[in-house]
């Protein structure tokens, strides 16, 4: 309907030229040039496609990788600071499964400080504090949740929120108590974006354990100076020569007409008639209804975008005169008040990391982001010093630069990373997933076990790109152009038997 809104503007000849319009030809169109499109456009390479084109909005690579400059350097240049993907999450343990992520990131030996937990001081709204019991008892309910959770998904046994599973393991922190309620945030909401009543149980455990324990419990956290996105660049470097007519940057996907055996993308710059289309963009601008896809997507595929979400992970970047803080890396500060009120700190300004920098980093999500992020740079680094000084004493100066990106307001993300909510079955995800016609889904929400993190997007880019190069190929899985599993019926509870490889299972979590 959109479209045609738009086009109500023009006179019959122009609409009559544009109906005309001949479409440039591709075997394969896709859709977003970040994690998950490169790697697909990647491995359609690396398996002999070459006649792609990568169709981006912005004017570089990279997405959700999204390097900035910020703040002023020692020679007047300004600093390289992550406003997306920060640590490389789960490496690899002995000769254990590697982590995709973190082999690209030595292959480009990408700067990085391995992120300790345990260097943490902790504050109230008194100044210094001590929560490390609350830490540690939330740690333990958390491990035993995990467990828990194996146990359900093997049984077949219903779904529910992370919060029922924690209070069954008898975490259930009062309303008031907030240093129990700062430590839940900082292990929980502070990786997952949202709370443990928006979670599911059963997913979020499946998410822990793919990563920090099929990979490793470690993660780096990337300071490099060439930008975090160097190795998306790289990659897209392997297959791309220098300004390559095959990558289309500030070109804006604005519908796409999607059949058994072709698509056509609909773009602010014309359209393309591609055998193939694999669509990477993030599941907010799916919810969001800017692309218009004819025929109206599947009532199964409708559902499945609205029933997961895009949880929102806001980094405010600040540069002082010089550094106050602790010789730490995380400051946890308990709010009285506000649950997830300004309660991370990150000092940038570190030894060995950007020492001399003046840098630190504060963190708020989901609510507290929304908040935020609708307010003024000056509103907030008021309600930051605020805190900063109940922390500090009112001595310390005023921040020189305050900047951050505002996620939930980005028409290319509408938020930061996805999360699986409670009760929302394998075979719902799987919808997600699941291609229409000749119209391939891929990205970090797809990722039935690594959603949320860059080796999720890069896992399903990876595999639709061998997918479609088989396909193309007349080889290997494709028989039908129905290839993806999907389920226009949902029962509820999906079988044990059906976490299996056709479904995206690709690894093997349980025990
Ligand atoms: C603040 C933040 C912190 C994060 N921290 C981490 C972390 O520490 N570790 C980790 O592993 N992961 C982290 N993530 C998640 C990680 O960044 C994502 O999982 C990953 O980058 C997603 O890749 P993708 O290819 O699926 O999607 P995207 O990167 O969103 O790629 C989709 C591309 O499509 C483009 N696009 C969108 N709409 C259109 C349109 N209409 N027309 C044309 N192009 C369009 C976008 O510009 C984008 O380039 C973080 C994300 C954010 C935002
Ligand atoms: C990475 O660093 C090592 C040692 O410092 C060097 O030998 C190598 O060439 C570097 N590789 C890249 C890709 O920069
Ligand atoms: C998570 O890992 C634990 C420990 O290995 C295991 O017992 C449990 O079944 C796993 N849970 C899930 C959901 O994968
Ligand atoms: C929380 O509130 C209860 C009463 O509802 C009170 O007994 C308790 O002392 C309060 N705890 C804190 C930490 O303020
Ligand atoms: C905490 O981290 C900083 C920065 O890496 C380091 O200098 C310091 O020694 C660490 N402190 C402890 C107690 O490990
Ligand atoms: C085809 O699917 C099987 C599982 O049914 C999988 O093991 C195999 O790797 C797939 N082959 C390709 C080329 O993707």
């Amino acid at each position: 309907m959109k479209r045609v809104a738009s086009l109500a503007g023009l006179s019959l000849v122009a609409l009559a030229v544009q109906a005309q319009e001949t479409c440039e030809r591709t075997k394969v169109a896709v859709l977003g040039a970040g994690v998950a499109g490169v790697t697909a456009a990647k491995s359609l390479s690396d398996n002999g496609i070459d006649d792609f084109l990568l169709v981006e909005y912005q004017d570089r690579i990279g997405g959700r990788m999204h390097d900035v400059g910020f703040g002023s350097g020692p020679d007047g240049y300004p600093y390289v600071v992550e406003a997306g993907a920060n640590w490389v999450q789960g490496t690899v343990t002995g000769d254990g499964p590697e982590n995709p992520i973190y082999t690209l990131a030595k292959k480009n030996n990408i700067t990085t400080l391995f992120t300790d937990q345990d260097n943490t001081t902790y504050f109230d709204e008194s100044g210094p504090a001590n929560y490390h019991d609350a830490i540690q008892e939330f740690q333990d309910a958390l491990e035993k949740v995990t467990i828990d959770a194996g146990s359900l998904l093997k049984h077949n046994i219903q779904d529910r929120s992370f919060r029922a599973a924690l209070r069954l393991q008898g975490w259930d922190p009062a309303k008031n108590d907030s240093h129990r309620q700062a430590a839940e945030w900082w292990l929980f909401d502070g990786e997952f974006a949202y709370t443990p009543g928006e979670s599911s149980e059963i997913f979020t455990s499946v998410a822990e354990n793919a990563t920090f324990d099929y990979f490793s419990e470690e993660n780096l956290f990337v300071f490099d100076q060439r930008g975090f996105a160097t190795i998306i660049r790289e990659e897209a470097a392997e297959f791309l020569v220098e300004s390559d007519s095959r990558l289309r940057l500030s070109t804006q996907v604005k519908g796409v007409d999607y059949r058994k055996d072709s698509v056509t993308v609909h773009t602010n710059r014309g359209c393309i008639d591609a055998d193939y289309a694999i669509m990477t963009f993030s599941v907010g601008v799916l919810q969001k209804g800017v692309v218009e896809f004819a025929p109206q997507l599947p009532s199964w595929k409708e559902d499945a975008i609205h029933s997961f979400e895009l949880g929102t992970y806001t980094k405010i970047f600040m540069q002082f005169p010089q550094a106050f803080w602790d010789n730490a890396q995380y400051l946890i500060y308990a709010d009285r008040e506000t649950r997830g009120y300004y309660p991370e700190f990150q000092p940038l300004d570190l030894p060995g990391v950007l020492e001399g920098s003046g840098l630190m980093v504060a963190t708020v999500v989901n609510d507290q982001s929304y908040r935020v992020e609708a307010q003024s740079f000056e509103e907030t680094q008021a309600e930051v010093m605020e805190v900063l000084r109940s922390m500090y004493g009112p001595g310390i100066p005023d921040p020189t630069d305050l900047w951050y990106k505002r996620w939930t307001q980005t028409p290319w993300a509408y938020g930061s990373y996805s999360n699986w909510p409670p009760s929302t079955s394998l075979q719902a995800h799987q919808n997600l997933r699941a291609n229409v016609g000749n119209l391939f889904f891929a990205g970090e929400a797809t990722s039935q076990e690594f959603f949320g993190y860059l080796q999720g997007a890069y896992f399903e880019g990876k595999h639709v790109g061998e997918t479609i190069a088989d396909c193309l190929h007349g080889t290997g899985n494709c028989t039908v152009s129905d290839e993806q599993q999907k389920y226009p019926v949902l029962t509820g509870v999906t079988p044990y038997n059906l976490y299996n490889y056709e479904h995206g299972w690709f690894v093997d979590t349980i025990s």
